[in-house]
């Protein structure tokens, strides 16, 4: 009866090694000297309005050494907004180890994600396949949520009043700054399209006029990332459109 326990119990542990060999087999597939490719898929609304060449919709591949892109490939707009298009990126290196859909600018320095395929899944084969869903990455809808959503609406408009009377929820938003003229900084519009050194938002942001003219709101910490000012400053210099 103990013999026959003890079997079964070098049995089970036989039976946990080979299936963790199999896994681990699976997991390191050599890469291919061509290196690895990824096919991914996604419904995107918005692409064309990024103000392409200053930046771009890609997949890209990185390392977790630097902010630049190693290897990329544009995005193209669907033939209709919010059709899926596939995107085929090859000759992914060993070096890589995350692609992402994102945007890039000129240098290939990254902005911002969309999505993710991790190293986990790039090790797995040499053709990797995946799918990013319905994703909105239009220009002003992308500022919307990770701008304005994140921080601003706390004050901007989320409750029942907005400071400056300024509303910057999805629904109010850009009627509220587009042409608007700024309360706080004389003969300025909030957003003057075409110009974002004449617009307030973009001032408040990216200069310390909010200190200067003792406001009663700091705003020079509200956003300290580059890349996204950027897009900010970029989002005005095209035009400041509403996303179609
Ligand atoms: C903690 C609250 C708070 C947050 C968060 C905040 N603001 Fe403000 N904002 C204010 C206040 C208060 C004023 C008015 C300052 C005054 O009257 O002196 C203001 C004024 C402004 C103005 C000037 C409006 C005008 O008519 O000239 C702009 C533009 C602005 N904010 C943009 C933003 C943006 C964009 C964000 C997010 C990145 C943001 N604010 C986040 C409190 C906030």
């Amino acid at each position: 009866m103990i013999m026959k326990k003890i079997l079964l119990i070098f049995a089970g542990i036989l039976a946990l090694q080979s299936c963790d060999d199999g896994r681990l087999y699976e997991k390191e597939v050599p890469i291919s000297s061509e290196g690895r490719t990824v096919t991914l898929r996604a419904k995107l609304t918005g692409i064309s309005t990024w103000p392409d060449p200053s930046m771009y919709v890609v997949v890209a591949g990185f390392n977790d050494d630097s902010d630049y892109a190693l290897i990329n490939k544009a995005v193209p707009a669907p033939s209709v907004e919010g059709e899926e298009v596939t995107v085929q990126l090859s000759g992914i290196k060993e070096n890589v180890t995350r692609v992402e859909l994102c945007v890039i600018n000129r240098l290939r320095k990254h902005i911002l994600t969309y999505y993710t395929i991790n190293e986990e899944l790039l090790t797995a084969s040499n053709e990797i396949e995946a799918n990013a869903g319905e994703l909105n990455v239009g220009m002003y809808n992308t500022i919307q949520e990770r701008v304005f959503n994140t921080t601003c609406v706390n004050c901007h408009g989320a409750a029942t009043s907005a400071a400056a009377g300024l509303y910057l929820t999805a629904d109010r938003s850009h009627a509220a700054i587009t042409g608007v003229p700024s309360k706080k900084i004389a003969g300025m519009n909030i957003v003057e399209p075409g110009d974002a050194g004449n617009s307030a938002l973009y001032q408040a942001l990216s200069t310390d006029v909010s200190i200067q003219d003792e406001w009663h709101y700091n705003h020079t910490a509200e956003v300290v990332d580059d890349g996204i000012l950027s897009m900010i400053r970029q989002w005005i210099t095209h035009g400041a459109k509403k996303d179609q």
